[in-house]
C-alpha cells in the first residue's frame, strides 16, 4: 500500500480517479487499492467498532450459559454465543487489512477508548431476556448488516455474508424462546413481555440517530458502504416485528405504534434519545462491567497468547533451518 504523501500530484490525481470508478461502478475496493484516507479511517473505525460489538456482545448472553433452563437452551445458547465470538474474529481481521494492528484495537477497546453498540450496556435479569435479545437485538442487527454485505469494500462485504447467516439463526432462536414461554404459564408470560418492554427501545436506537442528526451517513452512503438511511432500516425493521409479534402474541411497548396507509409505513412515537446518549455517554446500566469483565479477560488471556507466539516463533525457526 503506498501512503498518499509518496505519490506525486499527477499519480494522486489518477489514484482517486480509478478509486471514484471503481466506486461508481458499484466494484469493490480491495486491501491492495489505493483509497482516500477518510475512507480508510471511516472503515477502520466502523469495522472495529463492530467488532467490539460482537465481542462485549457475549457478555449479556454468556450470564445465562450455566442457568439455561435445560440442557438442549445450553447448548443452542452456548453455541450462539460462540458464534458471536467468530464474528469478533472475521470482523478484527478485515480491520488489519486496512493497515491496523489487533493489539491496537483490543487496547483501543479495554482503555474505554473505543465504542461499541450500547445495547450490550444493558442487564439481563430473567430467561426471557435471551429470547428478546435474539429476537430484537440480533433482528435489527440483521437488518442493519444484510446490506452491509454488498459495502464496497471487499474484506467487510464477504465476512458480513458469513455472519448474516449465522445472524438469522440467532434470531430465530430467540423467537423460539419466546414463542415456548407466551405458550407457558401466566407468570412465563408476562416474564417474555416484560423482556420485550425493556428491549424494544434500545433495540430501534441500534439503528442510530434520526436521519438529520446523523452527518456521516451521506459520505457513507456516497462510498457504497452503507446502503440505507438509519430511519429507513429502522422502519424496515418495525414492518418486520409486527408480524412477528403477532405470532407471538407480545404487544409492542408503542401505543402510538399504526400502520399508515399513506406513507406505507409505520407511524410511531418520537424515540427517547436522551436515554440512549446517557448509555453513549457511559452511564448505562452495565458499561463499567462490562469494561471490566473484558479487561479481566484479556489479562487472564495472556499466557494464551504468549504460548501461541512462542509456538510460532519455534515453528518459524524449524522452517529456517530446514531451508
Ligand atoms: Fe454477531
Ligand atoms: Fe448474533
Amino acid at each position: 500500500m503506498t501512503a498518499p504523501a509518496d505519490l506525486t500530484v499527477v499519480e494522486n490525481e489518477a489514484a482517486q480517479a480509478r478509486f471514484d470508478d471503481l466506486i461508481a461502478q458499484d466494484s469493490r475496493i480491495e486491501p491492495r487499492d489505493w483509497m482516500p484516507d477518510a475512507y480508510r479511517k471511516t472503515l477502520i473505525r466502523q469495522i472495529s467498532q463492530h467488532a467490539h460489538s460482537e465481542i462485549i456482545g457475549m457478555q449479556p448472553e454468556s450470564n445465562w450459559i450455566s442457568r439455561a433452563p435445560s440442557l438442549k437452551r445450553k447448548a443452542i445458547l452456548l453455541a450462539k454465543v460462540q458464534d458471536e465470538a467468530g464474528h469478533g474474529l472475521y470482523l478484527y481481521s478485515a480491520a488489519q487489512t486496512l493497515g491496523i494492528g489487533r493489539e491496537e484495537m483490543m487496547q483501543q477497546l479495554i482503555e474505554g477508548r473505543a465504542r461499541y453498540s450500547s445495547i450490550f450496556n444493558y442487564t439481563t435479569p430473567t430467561w426471557a431476556d435471551m429470547g428478546a435479545i435474539g429476537w430484537l437485538v440480533d433482528g435489527a442487527a440483521i437488518c442493519n448488516q444484510v446490506p452491509l454485505c454488498r459495502a464496497s469494500y471487499g474484506p467487510y462485504g464477504r465476512a458480513m455474508v458469513r455472519i448474516c447467516k449465522e445472524e438469522s439463526f440467532h434470531q430465530r432462536q430467540g423467537f423460539e424462546i419466546l414463542l415456548e414461554l407466551m405458550q407457558g404459564t401466566e407468570a412465563q408470560r408476562e416474564m417474555a413481555q416484560d423482556a420485550v418492554n425493556r428491549w424494544y427501545w434500545p433495540s430501534l436506537m441500534m439503528f442510530g440517530p434520526p436521519d438529520d442528526e446523523s452527518p456521516n451517513s451521506a459520505q457513507s452512503m456516497a462510498w457504497n458502504i452503507k446502503r440505507f438511511s438509519n430511519d429507513d432500516l429502522r422502519q424496515r425493521f418495525v414492518g418486520m416485528l409486527v408480524p412477528q409479534a403477532e405470532v407471538l402474541g407480545v404487544t409492542l411497548p408503542d401505543p402510538n405504534l399504526a400502520w399508515n396507509e399513506e406513507r406505507q409505513a409505520y407511524d410511531m412515537s418520537e424515540i427517547d434519545w436522551t436515554e440512549f446518549h446517557e448509555v453513549l455517554a457511559g452511564r448505562g446500566p452495565a458499561n463499567a462491567e462490562r469494561l471490566r469483565r473484558r479487561r479481566e479477560a484479556h489479562e487472564e488471556g495472556a499466557w494464551v497468547r504468549e504460548a501461541a507466539a512462542e509456538y510460532a516463533r519455534k515453528q518459524a525457526l524449524k522452517q529456517q533451518s530446514a531451508a
